[in-house]
């Protein structure tokens, strides 16, 4: 049971929600799914359980992604996943929590208004938002309170965010929609060019996570998948290497490469002679594709950094940062 006055921090990722409870670390990862029945409009399931239904659900059921671009797509269905993955962390609970939320950088201020009153409505005492290269920095242990430049690459579903920190902070970012879906697309469409043949999301991202690669692997790895071959409509299966998922990921990592370049163009001198003293770092789910750091480091002439725990961090410093709860409120850390 939770003690009264609960403190629960989320990270409302593109493809996973997380919920931080103070005290307690990270106690919900949940793919941000909800599966719908679109003759009653009902939700049926939500997270990992509509995560399964994905490509497999009858006609009268999809299963969606509400912030799959970094959007919010659909309010209604934002509203009652929050609500869902609230209840489910504060069943016991006595009183009300607060709540810190971390929503992808894109989202305005309208769907921002939209998070939080979801949040109250599911039973939040007090939400707040707070943006995700801060708390992805203080999730992965920076100071961020000093006046020193500190360069954070958050690489997540839908979208790729860097952000130069300092002094607690974003002086200079760039968000772009280019991050681990599209590297599953790009993945599915070398397949599709080069086999003949179609595969499901969930086997263009396990090659992606198994064997994919944007810098060469030093032991080049193979994969059977199997798919429907696009000229019998049979099931085929076919052994990719590594090699050729290296050729299918380069174009979008080099788009990531670009807008590490862009946010380092429009940065202050100090602050770069800084982040060229402490290197780069990388944070998210997408970040952990083999080679990025490596990318990035020959690209810049960098040092780059995969934080610790990198699926974590946003959700810990999202959690972390309820400490100064009270400062939020009108707080720099909220978005403009
Ligand atoms: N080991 C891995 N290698 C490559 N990509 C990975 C790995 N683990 C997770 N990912 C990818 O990370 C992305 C999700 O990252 P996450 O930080 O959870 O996103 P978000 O914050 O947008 O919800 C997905 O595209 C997933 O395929
Ligand atoms: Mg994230």
């Amino acid at each position: 049971m939770f003690k009264f006055g609960q403190d629960i921090g989320i990270d409302l990722g593109t493809a996973t929600v997380l919920v931080y409870v103070k005290g307690k670390g990270v106690v919900l990862k949940e793919p941000s799914v909800v599966a719908i029945d679109t003759n009653t409009g009902k939700v049926l399931k939500v997270g990992v359980e509509a995560q399964n239904m994905i490509g497999r659900t009858p006609g009268n059921i999809v299963a969606i992604r509400p912030l799959k671009d970094g959007v919010i797509s659909d309010y209604d269905t934002t509203e009652k996943m929050i609500r869902y993955f609230l209840r489910k962390v504060c069943k016991n609970s006595l009183c009300k929590p607060r709540v810190m939320v971390c929503v992808p950088s894109q989202v305005t201020e309208v769907e921002e208004r939209a998070v939080i009153d979801a949040a109250t409505q599911a039973g939040a005492r007090k939400t707040c938002i707070i943006e995700e290269p801060i708390a992805a920095a203080i999730g992965a242990g920076l100071d961020i309170a000093k006046p020193y430049g500190n360069m954070i690459v958050d690489i997540g579903g839908g979208t790729a965010d860097v952000a130069v920190i300092s002094l607690g902070e974003i002086v200079v970012s760039n968000s772009i929609k280019v991050a681990g879906d599209k590297f599953d697309d790009a993945v599915t469409k070398y397949i599709r060019k080069k086999y003949n043949m179609m595969i499901g999301d969930r086997t263009a991202e396990e090659l992606k996570i198994e064997i994919g690669c944007v810098y060469p692997r030093p032991e080049p790895l193979t994969m059977d998948i199997k798919g429907r071959c696009l000229v019998t409509g049979l099931p085929k299966v076919v052994t990719v290497s590594s090699e050729e998922m290296l050729e299918a990921l380069e174009e979008c990592a080099t788009q990531i490469v670009d807008a590490v370049h862009m946010v380092l163009e429009k940065t202050p001198p100090e602050l770069v002679g800084d982040i060229s003293t402490s290197g780069i770092l990388l944070t998210g789910g997408g970040s952990l594709i083999y080679g990025l750091d490596k990318l990035i480091s020959r690209e810049t002439g960098l040092d780059v950094f995969v934080a610790e725990d990198a699926v974590f961090c946003v959700a810990k410093g999202t959690g972390m940062s309820l400490e100064y709860m009270e400062q939020f409120n009108h707080s720099r850390y909220r978005k403009k």
